[in-house]
């Protein structure tokens, strides 16, 4: 690859001269300028190895052109030399200031400008590579970095997954949580990063499930007040297996484990919270978890039509639920209803797709809302 000089000199016979002689040292293509507001124009387009600048010039001098240049991007540490002749050291000393990297002499054919001139494309060429090499390691830093997210998420979601399957068959449910929640923290106006956050941590609301004996967890019908007991302290353990990670994510699922049972007037559990108390992510999986079990069918009930749930959750606002929570989910009812019916639109499935590929290749099947996926959820 060729080395790209620019030469900035009021002077068509120096610079003629000058670039005669850079190219003939080899792999050297030099771009000429009479005119230093002409040359840094062309600087801010595309990128240079090396620079030669004269001093005195109309318009602009060799050290506000050194400065200027300074400042643009890929131009921070190429060398740059100014061609001098009888400049004094002051005016040197104010090169080097400005950014200069080197002096060469006006006197062509002279042993010391060949030499340096090498010398300058030499470490031209060096710099190159060197930032050519910096960009690389940071397109592979950032490509790992996103593959860890990645196995974040899928781990994540996985782990979810298996308490779910413990009690359901499908995996729809947490699935359908993660993208209602997704609604109400986008209506909301959260943060789009944290609306993200929710959607990938929501499934691990019932993650506690898991330490649930399977005669509670399993048992068809209403659940006696001991094994309602029981069932509660999901939240809990939920919270206990998640807490203190370093995972941003994971802290987030923490939270929505123990707090998606409160409700908005402090009669939920495990402990009571009210309002502004209870964690906005849990608020949010609250209303999501529990319009998700009451459409769907359980051993002792079929699925609640979707317009009743939906006046449940209207006459249930600022009582169980976050009265902004509901509204925001009601204001994108007909996505709700496409989730609730497995018939999501294609700009749902490309966002869904954005956020997190591994969580949109696992939700293209319909629901099934033929099983109970959560015998508690709060209603
Ligand atoms: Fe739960």
């Amino acid at each position: 690859m060729l080395t790209q000089a620019l030469l900035v000199d009021d002077s068509r016979s120096v610079l003629n001269f000058l670039k005669r002689h850079i190219e003939a040292e080899g792999l050297v293509e030099a771009t000429t300028f009479l005119d230093p507001v002409e040359a840094l124009a062309c600087a801010r387009e595309r990128a240079f190895d090396l620079v030669l600048v004269d001093y005195e010039m109309p318009h602009m001098d060799g050290i506000s052109f050194i400065r200027t240049l300074r400042t643009l991007p890929g131009c921070v540490d190429i060398p740059i030399a100014m061609i001098t002749s009888r400049q004094t050291d002051d005016v040197k000393m104010e090169a080097l200031q400005a950014g200069a990297t080197d002096f060469l002499p006006k006197a062509p054919q002279s042993v010391e400008m060949t030499v340096r001139l090498r010398n300058l494309i030499q470490l031209g060429a060096a710099v190159r590579k060197l930032n050519d090499r910096a960009a690389h390691l940071a397109s592979e830093v950032a490509a790992a970095t996103r593959k860890l997210g990645e196995r974040e998420e899928e781990i994540i979601l996985r782990l979810a997954l298996a308490v779910e399957y413990r009690d359901n068959d499908t995996g729809e449910h947490t699935l359908r949580v993660a993208r209602y929640s997704r609604i109400i923290a986008e209506q909301l106006g959260l943060p789009a990063r944290l609306c993200r956050d929710i959607y990938l941590a929501a499934p691990l609301h019932d993650v506690g499930k898991v330490a649930i004996p399977d005669n509670i967890l399993l048992k068809p019908g209403r659940l006696t007040d001991e094994e309602m007991a029981v069932i509660r302290t999901h939240a809990t353990i939920g919270e206990k297996i998640l807490a203190d990670s370093s995972c941003e994510l994971i802290q987030l699922g923490a939270q929505i484990a123990a707090g998606h049972h409160e409700r908005w007037d402090g009669a939920g559990y495990p402990n009571g919270l009210k309002a502004d108390e209870i964690p906005v992510p849990a608020r949010v999986v609250a209303v999501a978890d529990v319009f998700d079990a009451l459409t769907t069918r359980r051993p002792y009930k079929e699925p609640m039509p979707l317009e009743v749930a939906r006046d449940y959750l209207v006459q249930n606002q600022g009582r169980q639920f976050d009265p902004a929570c509901v509204e925001a989910f009601l204001s994108r009812w007909n996505e709700v209803v496409g989730i609730a019916t497995g018939q999501t639109t294609l700009s749902q499935q490309k966002s869904e797709a954005a956020l997190s590929p591994f969580i949109s290749g696992l939700t293209g099947s319909p629901p099934d809302r033929d099983r109970a996926p959560d015998a508690v959820a709060a209603v």
